[in-house]
């Protein structure tokens, strides 16, 4: 599994990470084990969310011997986060997760409330030490320039921009992963495998996928992950709810693809033109 130091943070933090959105629906003596199997293979970046059901609690359980080994992250829906509701959003996630620290939690997107008050309630939370980082998600570059004005002389802390990053959407190649480099923040790539809709062999594209994974002895997912992690400031974050999604997920933190790859990729699924706005899940 190869680290990267994520963001501003001196933390190393696993190019391949885990998601959590609906890890609570299947079994969760599964779901424990995947995410437990995934800690064993290195992969310490645990994302959740306040939005995501019993994801916490599921979360909870499986780091309840080995907190130290996971980068846990979380987020505060957009409709608590004014100053003191992203204090008790974050005492809540930290109740469920069994643990007193976040390492870095996040607004989950804009909402009503002012970037002001949100910010103010994370340099609060990092004062108290209950996070050790924050960021944000769905943020457009517009929307971190506005950030990076807010926070002040803390700018330089924030710590990563969670988006919408898979083969058949590239839009943050345009601005947000430029801005984020430019910032030196990380780039949390979310639904790496499209949510589900990830393209199969019978697709052009997905016969890509499946040619260069056989020259790598690999799996056209690992080599969708290799792919999207290609540039330093990535992380991915895949959601797999049983251990052998897990195990086939980790093994892309060690998988690198030649430029002739990368390149037949970025043909098979090109970036196409800026969208006006960020797409989201
Ligand atoms: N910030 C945001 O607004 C935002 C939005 C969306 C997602 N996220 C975060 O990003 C994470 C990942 O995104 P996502 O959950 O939307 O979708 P995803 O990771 O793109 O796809 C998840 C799907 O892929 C399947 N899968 C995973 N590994 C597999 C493997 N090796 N082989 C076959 N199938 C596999 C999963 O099945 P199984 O469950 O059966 O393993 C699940 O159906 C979320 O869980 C969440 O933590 C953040």
């Amino acid at each position: 599994m190869q680290y990267r130091s994520f963001g501003p943070t001196d933390r190393q933090v696993s190019i391949i990470g885990m998601g959590t959105w609906y890890i609570d629906e299947g079994d969760r003596d599964t779901a424990i084990a995947a995410l437990q199997a995934g800690l064993d293979l290195g992969m310490n970046h645990i994302d959740t969310a306040e939005m995501y059901g019993d994801a916490e609690l599921v979360i909870g359980e499986a780091i309840r011997e080995r907190r130290d080994g996971a980068f846990l992250v979380s987020k505060v829906l957009p409709h608590n986060a004014s100053r003191q509701g992203t204090r008790k959003a974050c005492e809540r996630s930290l109740r469920r997760l069994g643990t007193d620290r976040l390492d870095c939690y996040l607004l989950h997107w804009r909402g009503p409330f002012p970037l002001e008050e949100t910010i103010a309630g994370f340099q609060d939370l990092e004062r108290d030490g209950k996070i050790l980082s924050w960021g944000v998600s769905n943020f457009d570059a517009g929307d971190l320039e506005e950030a990076y004005g807010i926070a002040g002389p803390a700018a330089e802390d924030i710590a990563c921009d969670q988006v919408l990053y898979h083969l058949e959407q590239r839009a943050i190649e345009h601005a947000v992963l430029p801005w984020c480099v430019r910032h030196g923040l990380a780039v949390t790539a979310y639904s790496p495998f499209g949510h589900g809709d990830f393209p199969g062999p019978e697709t052009r594209g997905g016969q890509v996928l499946v040619e260069i994974a056989e020259a790598h002895n690999a799996t056209p997912r690992q080599v969708a992950l290799a792919f999207l992690t290609r540039h330093p400031a990535v992380f991915a974050i895949p959601k797999a709810s049983n251990p052998q999604h897990t195990a086939e997920n980790a093994g892309a933190g060690d998988l690198v693809l030649s430029d002739e790859e990368i390149a037949l990729i970025d043909h098979a699924f090109p970036r196409g033109p800026r969208p006006r706005t960020l797409p989201t899940l």
